[in-house]
């Protein structure tokens, strides 16, 4: 049966009595739960529920381009995080150009909802080989559809915030950590992230968190070396504010030499 079968006319009103559920309950504004939860995106949801995975859905954390991520709560005391990536309106073409050349997904079939499918897919896989090499990131926790669930990073008031909201006590510690992850990623799990920068590392408590490994891909990428350049680039780049010099080519041999 396909999924669209499954929305019969019971299902919709269900859904709908969830809709209303959530935006009682949440507060959210109902324009971004037009936007993100589509009717497909609502049962993925409710999946999740009924399998306990996570009881409701809580605040929004971030609105971005592809997708949107929301806190989730479990027994009214354990967090996760719930990211979704929006079928209908994310960046098509971007997310495409990562995903065909991915050896690991070349039977998926090229539909849109297919792509997004498979990208929540790629981020979760990524996330479970950093998680395997001890990579600080959140933990994958499981994915259906378009939705990808981990571990929560933060308070229980607020999310943590970025690399780049951020003014460190230890800034060279920092700096030689995330330079290790992009190495240990490289040698360890053959994996570049290929978008790490300020904006997607968290600091909590301190420690370095890496994020958004929907776009990550395998060292045998033919552009992997060049990402893996741009990402040493990025943060050397970034470190300079604190007075941090470093020799990115050095770093960059050092990687890829594997000395
Ligand atoms: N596990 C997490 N715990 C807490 N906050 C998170 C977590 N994952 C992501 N975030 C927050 O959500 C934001 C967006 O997440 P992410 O970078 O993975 O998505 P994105 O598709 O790149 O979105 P954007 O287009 O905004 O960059 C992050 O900048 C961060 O603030
Ligand atoms: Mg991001």
């Amino acid at each position: 049966m396909s999924s669209d079968e499954l929305l019969n006319e019971k299902t919709l009103k269900k859904l709908d009595r969830k809709l209303q559920d959530i935006i009682s309950r949440t507060g959210i504004e109902k324009k971004t739960l037009d936007e993100v939860f589509d009717k497909y995106t609502l049962l993925t949801i409710e999946k999740f529920i009924s399998d306990k995975i996570f009881d409701i859905v809580d605040f929004p954390i971030s609105t971005g381009k592809e997708g949107n991520i929301f806190r989730g709560v479990k027994n009214n005391k354990e967090f996760v995080a719930i990211k979704i990536y929006r079928i209908s309106t994310s960046t098509f073409k971007h997310i495409q150009d990562y995903i065909l050349g991915d050896p690991r997904f070349k039977t998926i079939r090229k539909t849109r909802k297919d792509i997004v499918f498979a990208w929540a897919q790629k981020e979760f896989k990524n996330l479970q080989r950093l998680k395997k090499i001890g990579v600080r990131a959140p933990k994958p926790i499981d994915y259906r559809n378009n939705v990808l669930v981990m571990e929560y990073i933060g308070t229980k008031t607020k999310p943590a915030p970025l690399l780049k909201d951020v003014t460190l006590i230890d800034p060279k510690k920092i700096f030689e950590e995330i330079i290790d992850f992009i190495s240990k990623m490289y040698k360890e799990a053959e994996l570049v992230h290929g978008d790490i920068s300020a904006f997607n590392v968290l600091i909590h408590k301190n420690k370095p968190y890496i994020i958004d490994l929907g776009q990550g891909i395998l060292t045998e990428h033919p552009n992997a070396l060049d990402f893996l350049k741009r990402d040493i680039n990025n943060i050397v780049r970034y470190f300079k504010k604190y007075n941090i010099q470093a020799d990115e080519n050095k770093i960059y041999k050092k990687i890829v030499n594997n000395n």
